[in-house]
C-alpha cells in the first residue's frame, strides 16, 4: 500500500479535479442519508470533492458546508454557492481548527482516502461538533482488489476495525452494513485502477 504523503495526495486530487469536466450526479448514499435528515438542518460534507452530494443536500433545504483540501475543487465548487451552501478549503489534519457545530456529518469515500491518524482526528472532532447523526460510506478490504495496483493512496481496513475505532470514541452505531450493491461502478468515474463494483461499508452513528 502507498504511504500517505500530504503533498503527493493533494497533487493527485488537484489533478483529478482539474481533469474532471462535469459534476457527477449525486450518489445513491446521499439519497439514503437524506431519508434520515430533517429539513432546515445543518450538515458538513467532509471531503466533499466535486460537490455532487453537497449540492443535492442544499437543494433539499439542508444548510450545507462542503470541505476538502483540494484548492482546485473548492474553487470550482464556489460557483454553486448560495445562502445555504458554502465551500471551504480545509485540510482534515487541522480539522480541530474548525469551530462550527453541525447537526449532521456526511463522509462519503473519504475514510479510505486518509490515514489512520487523520481518521482519529476527524472522529475526535465529530464527537464534540456533531449533535445528531454521522453518515459514513467507505471502501473496505476487498479480496477482489490487489492493493499493489492502486494508482493513489487508499487505506485498507475491515468493517470490524472501523467499528472498533468508532466505539473507542463512544459513538453509538445504529446501522452498519457491507455490500457490493451500494455503488455500482460507472465508466464516468474515471478511476483507472478499478473496473468493478467495490465492496462498501455504510455506517450511521446516532449522537
Ligand atoms: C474519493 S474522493 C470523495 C469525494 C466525494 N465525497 C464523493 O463521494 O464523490 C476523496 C476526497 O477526499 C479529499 N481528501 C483526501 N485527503 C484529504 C485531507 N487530508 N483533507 C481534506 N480532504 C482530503 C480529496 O480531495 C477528495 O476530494
Amino acid at each position: 500500500m502507498k504511504s500517505y504523503e500530504l503533498s503527493e495526495n493533494s497533487e493527485y486530487w488537484d489533478n483529478y479535479y482539474n481533469n474532471k469536466k462535469s459534476i457527477l450526479p449525486n450518489s445513491d448514499f446521499s439519497k439514503f442519508a437524506l431519508t434520515y435528515i430533517k429539513t432546515n438542518s445543518s450538515l458538513i460534507d467532509i471531503g466533499c470533492g466535486d460537490a455532487r452530494d453537497s449540492v443535492f443536500f442544499a437543494k433539499n433545504n439542508i444548510k450545507t458546508l462542503g470541505i476538502d483540501f483540494s484548492q482546485v475543487t473548492i474553487t470550482k465548487n464556489k460557483k454553486y454557492e448560495t445562502d445555504i451552501l458554502k465551500f471551504k478549503k480545509q485540510n482534515l489534519m487541522d480539522i480541530e481548527k474548525l469551530t462550527k457545530s453541525f447537526e449532521y456529518a456526511y463522509c462519503r469515500f473519504m475514510l479510505h482516502a486518509i490515514n489512520y491518524e487523520i481518521q482519529e482526528q476527524i472522529f475526535q472532532w465529530m464527537s464534540k461538533s456533531i449533535s445528531d447523526k454521522i453518515f459514513i460510506e467507505t471502501r473496505i478490504t476487498d479480496s477482489k482488489i490487489d492493493p499493489q495496483k492502486y494508482s493513489h493512496y487508499r487505506r485498507n481496513f475491515t468493517q470490524g476495525e472501523v467499528v472498533k475505532s468508532l466505539e473507542k470514541h463512544n459513538f453509538r452505531i445504529i446501522y452498519s452494513q457491507a455490500s457490493r450493491d451500494f455503488s455500482r461502478y460507472k465508466k464516468s468515474y474515471i478511476v483507472k485502477d478499478l473496473t468493478h463494483d467495490p465492496l462498501l461499508l455504510r455506517i450511521i452513528i446516532q449522537k
